[in-house]
């Protein structure tokens, strides 16, 4: 497994290295989600690399990107495992030098839910992920299913800017306990984490509505909070039952819809969703 820290580096491996190759961007903080991710690279390509960066464009002023969890010899035994040939973790001058003012600003999937929860955040995500696709020029990208909004958003970015990259969407991994792996799973107390899973659980009530025949998205909407509200450790941010493609709200579950949610347990905010509607 090589380590590049600059894109110089990166471009070198990369053109060195067999076709076709996968990327995973991720964060750091290496959970068995983002282990997912790069197993699929694995798997499907010749090459598997993985990016490493605490991207601090997309986190709000404030935000958590100083205490953010960073620990890059874990990480690096983690992916050393998961079969990564090529890692690639720059510091923060190598991203953004300094005189850097050039964005990318996606439009309608980027605006409503974490969009409008965290402005200014996916501008960041999808300037981040414009430049790591950019310099790697991957065959296929790798994102979780975890983060809907945020694949919409890469996936318009990859098609408008012709970045040419497949955008590979990867299943959300959970916990036994429904709760979907997070890096900032970390922050919560014992009794913040005992009552999380409630989110999985809220999102399942809602698709087992919607499977017994209710097509009245607000419907939906009621039942999943509602069974967020019994929780007394869990503050709602936002409910949402959208098209899956658009993410316009629905007034009716006749077509592939997106129900998503965000959450607050204590400071900490946690985000998951599921698909319904269009099928099983
Ligand atoms: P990060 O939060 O580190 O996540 C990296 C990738 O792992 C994302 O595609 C995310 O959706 C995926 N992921 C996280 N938890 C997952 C889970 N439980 N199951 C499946 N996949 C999961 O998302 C980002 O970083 C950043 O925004 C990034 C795309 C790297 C740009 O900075």
């Amino acid at each position: 497994m090589f380590v590049a820290v600059t894109a110089s580096e990166l471009r070198r491996k990369v053109r060195l290295s067999e076709r076709p190759v996968g990327l995973a961007p991720t964060m750091g903080a290496l959970h068995e989600g983002h282990a997912a991710l790069v197993r699929q690279a694995r798997a499907d390509n010749a090459t598997a690399a993985v990016s490493i960066f605490v991207n601090p464009t997309q986190f709000g002023p404030g935000g958590d990107f100083g205490a953010y969890p960073r620990d890059l010899e874990a990480d690096l035994a983690r992916l050393e495992e998961a079969g990564a040939d090529l890692v690639f973790a720059p510091a923060v001058g190598e991203m953004y030098p300094d005189g850097f003012d050039t964005y990318v600003d996606v439009g309608g999937v980027a605006a409503p839910l974490e969009g409008k929860a965290r402005p200014g955040h996916f501008r960041g995500v999808a300037t981040v992920v414009c430049k790591l696709l950019t310099m790697t020029r991957p065959d296929r990208a790798y994102f979780g299913q975890k983060d809907a909004q945020q694949c919409l958003v890469v996936k318009r970015l990859n098609a408008d800017l012709n970045l040419g990259a497949q955008i590979v969407v990867v299943p959300t991994v959970r916990e036994p306990d429904g709760l979907a792996l997070s890096s900032r799973n970390v922050y919560l107390s014992p009794e913040q984490r005992g009552a999380a899973p409630v989110l999985y659980r809220s999102l399942q009530a809602g698709r087992r509505l919607v499977c017994q025949g209710t097509s009245d998205a607000e419907a939906v909407r009621r039942r999943i909070r509602g069974v967020i509200e019994r929780e007394p450790l869990a503050r709602i941010d936002y409910v949402s039952v959208a098209d899956a493609c658009t993410l316009q709200e629905l007034d009716r579950v006749d077509r592939p819809a997106l129900a998503s949610l965000a959450a607050y347990f204590g400071e900490t905010r946690l985000i998951d969703n599921v698909i319904i509607g269009g099928g099983p």
